[in-house]
């Protein structure tokens, strides 16, 4: 081993001191607007490949001013790490899907996707994702980030003078993303780690999933029941009963005997279908997966060779190594008589990958034979890549089949940078009130370390659920990124309407909310598509010099222009200028158990109608709330487009810019084409609620006449 002084000092001697081997990078240029990458000495892409980056980056000088910012390697009996000195009262954020408060200071996690019933084992230290990212905030605004691009197993460390990550592998590069607020600093991470696609616009919808609804005649009974009982939802979900044994890509003759057809109901009813595949497959001769597999060779290997076997729920399983091309290629041909069927999604779960042992997954010497850009290594290199690489090669499958439609992918494991591929639910939480609070930071934490679509299982997975749990619940999670309600096997229904008529009234009331902002949530989902923005953002985004926010965990953004209080929100800290709240549809102001949705002075929120599902016209009518700013104005943007298919890559959208504008005791309001070239609708019936502090003021008329509301 080499230290500072390049000398060559017995391996004896070095194990005192770890940290007097500490040392700068080798190589540090730049590669982006307040973009640096340091390399350390040794550093190798053989060793360390980079997954987490969208694509290789490109040496563009050196770094403009150097940082005071300035990683120390380390390599310690083979295992690398890095640490960065802080200084001044910096807030920390990051580390992807994380238990605990959403400001990071003087917390450790570890970096090994790990299958965590009720996020109890393990100290609460690890979940399901792997993100090696710290954002850092700046007592003025100012911010970084930090990606340390190993996906080798890690222990990551957010203290408040220093930063560390300590790998059990080789060395890897840091990059350091310095720029004026952590949104800029998001958009930088966007710049390496590549965008979400814009999903289609049922993906925003409610959802609705149980392990399981165990036949086809129980998911038509659920499907009728949301339209009988008039509660929106866009999709059902089908967890692993529909298959037959558990098989992955087969079907339970029985229970599931006409899947095309059941699908063509749901559809027929104005709901999508989202079907499960894991990636464990049944250990047996004459299955045709297990079969073709076999023959082609593309199972991971034990450290001596022989295919590596687990239980899963089928049983003994062999694991497909996604490193390999040819592995990637053949998982995404399985596809094609699936997704043929009419599955609008798929849900790829137990990708960590989940084997049912005590270290919850396979042995670190298993090996991965890699190909293409990837190297050959261990598990214990490739395992955080893993759930990744399945999705990758799932997205590619279904866009092979589908290539006119977005792809819907919901993953439980990923890594830093898998959002390209999947959205992402936060595993098995419990019926808890300490988990439904601890959502919010958990899918915060998830934004803003790249992963803008998230969500818990709302209601809880494990264990019974209360009707005023409930209730809280969905009251304050419908605007989550992702909305979906989800139980375990063996617990009581948690639909919107088993706990009773006053938890199904605050439910319906809940979704149609939802449903009546998709327009806003959708133009939110735009922006992230494009700018690498977080959906779902933290109080403190409103007001980055505000360092009283920075900590705030139980009210969130949607966007940049809606804010979200929980009913059961104990004294938030709020912006200090003060946010109006408004009513969404008629009956929430009649529940108290409805969160307290604001806008932002100075914004125009665009909503639509309540529909039963997107698939009815939900814009036909178009609202804007608005309010004012202190200087009498306020803009507000809407993008809408077909809702999926790719057309909108050619101008197939409309981004429309309102405004308004006080003059005397009137306000005028006025919209303009900002961007895209389809058409719009100008006839379509527009309203305005302008939230004036002695009440709303109304008008309506046409969106191409413009509007002017009487103060
Ligand atoms: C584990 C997942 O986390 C859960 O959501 C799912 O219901 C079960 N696997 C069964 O597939």
């Amino acid at each position: 081993m080499r230290t500072r002084m390049g000398y060559v000092i017995p391996f004896a001697i070095l194990v005192t001191a770890s940290s007097s081997f500490a040392e700068p990078a080798a190589q540090i240029f730049r590669v982006g607007e307040g973009i640096t990458c340091f390399v350390p000495k040794g550093y190798d892409p053989q060793k360390t490949p980079s997954l987490i980056l969208e694509k290789p980056v490109e040496p563009q000088g050196e770094m403009a001013s150097p940082s005071s910012l300035q990683p120390e390697f380390t390599l310690v009996n083979g295992k690398a790490g890095a640490t960065i000195a802080l200084s001044g009262n910096v807030d920390l954020y990051g580390g992807g899907e994380v238990m605990g408060p959403l400001r990071r200071n003087g917390k450790t996690i570890e970096l090994w996707n790990t299958d965590n019933y009720k996020y109890k084992l393990f100290d609460q230290k690890r979940l399901y994702q792997s993100h090696p990212w710290v954002l850092g905030v700046n007592p003025d605004g100012t911010a970084f980030g930090v990606i340390f691009d190993s996906t080798w197993r890690a222990t990551l460390a957010t203290e408040d003078e220093q930063i560390s990550f300590q790998t059990q592998g080789a060395p890897f590069r840091v990059f350091l993303i310095e720029r004026d607020s952590p949104q800029s600093v998001l958009a930088g991470l966007a710049e390496l780690t590549g965008r979400m696609d814009l999903p289609p616009v049922w993906t925003l919808g409610y959802q609705q999933s149980r392990w399981s609804y165990k036949t086809a005649e129980v998911v038509r009974e659920i499907a009728t029941e949301f339209r009988d009982r008039q509660i929106p939802c866009d999709v059902i979900w089908m967890d692993i009963d529909y298959m037959d044994g558990y098989r992955v890509f087969t079907f339970d003759k029985n229970a599931f005997p006409d899947p095309e057809g059941l699908n063509d109901y749901l559809h027929d009813n104005g709901f999508r279908s989202v079907w499960m595949i894991d990636p464990g497959v049944k250990l047996e001769e004459g299955y045709e997966v297990y079969d073709s597999g076999t023959a082609k060779d593309l199972w991971i290997k034990t450290a001596d060779g022989k295919a590596y076997e687990g239980p899963v729920w089928p049983g003994l399983c062999v694991f497909p190594d996604y490193t390999m091309p040819e592995t990637r290629e053949w998982w995404s041909k399985l596809y094609d008589g699936f997704v043929t069927l009419g599955m609008d999604g798929v849900w790829n779960d137990m990708n960590e990958p989940a084997v049912f042992n005590d270290h919850k997954t396979m042995p670190s010497t298993n090996w991965h034979r890699g190909g293409g850009d990837l190297p050959a290594g261990p598990h214990l290199l490739y395992h955080n890549a893993y759930g990744m690489l399945m999705v990758k090669a799932t997205r590619e499958g279904i866009m092979a089949v589908r290539p006119d439609r977005r792809p819907f992918i919901l993953s439980r494991a990923n890594l830093l940078g898998g959002h390209r591929y999947a959205a992402a639910w936060t595993g098995d939480n419990a019926s808890t009130e300490e988990h439904m609070k601890l959502a919010v930071p958990m899918s915060l934490t998830l934004g803003l370390s790249g992963q803008p679509f998230s969500g818990p299982d709302l209601g809880g997975f494990g264990g019974n659920c209360t009707p005023e749990l409930f209730s809280e619940w969905i009251a304050s999670g419908i605007f989550f990124p992702f909305a979906r309600g989800h139980a375990e096997r063996g617990t009581p229904q948690k639909e919107p309407w088993a706990f009773g008529p006053e938890t199904e009234n605050t439910s319906r009331i809940a979704i149609e909310r939802r449903y009546r902002l998709l327009p806003y949530i959708y133009t939110a989902f735009q922006r992230a598509s494009v700018e690498g923005l977080p959906v779902m953002q933290p109080v403190f985004f409103a007001d980055i010099q505000d360092v009283d926010l920075r900590a705030e965990e139980q009210a969130y953004l949607v966007g940049s222009d809606l804010m979200v209080i929980p009913n059961w929100a104990v004294d938030p800290e709020l912006p200090k200028t003060t946010w109006p709240s408004f009513s969404i549809v008629p009956a929430d102001q009649e529940d108290p158990i409805q969160a307290d949705v604001r806008i932002r002075p100075g914004a125009i929120i665009p909503m639509g109608q309540v529909v039963q599902s997107t698939s009815e016209p939900y814009m036909d009518e178009l609202t804007l709330v608005v309010a004012l700013d202190d200087k009498g104005r306020a803009s507000g943007t809407l993008y809408e487009d077909a809702g999926d298919g790719y057309e909108y890559r050619e101008g197939d959208f409309a981004q429309l810019e309102f405004t308004a504008t006080q003059e005397g005791n009137r306000v005028h309001i006025d919209y303009k084409r900002k961007a895209g070239k389809r058409t719009v609708d100008e006839n379509r019936p527009l309203h305005v609620e302008l939230i004036m502090s002695d009440g709303v003021k109304k008008a309506s008329g046409r969106l191409g006449e413009g509007l002017t509301v009487e103060l």
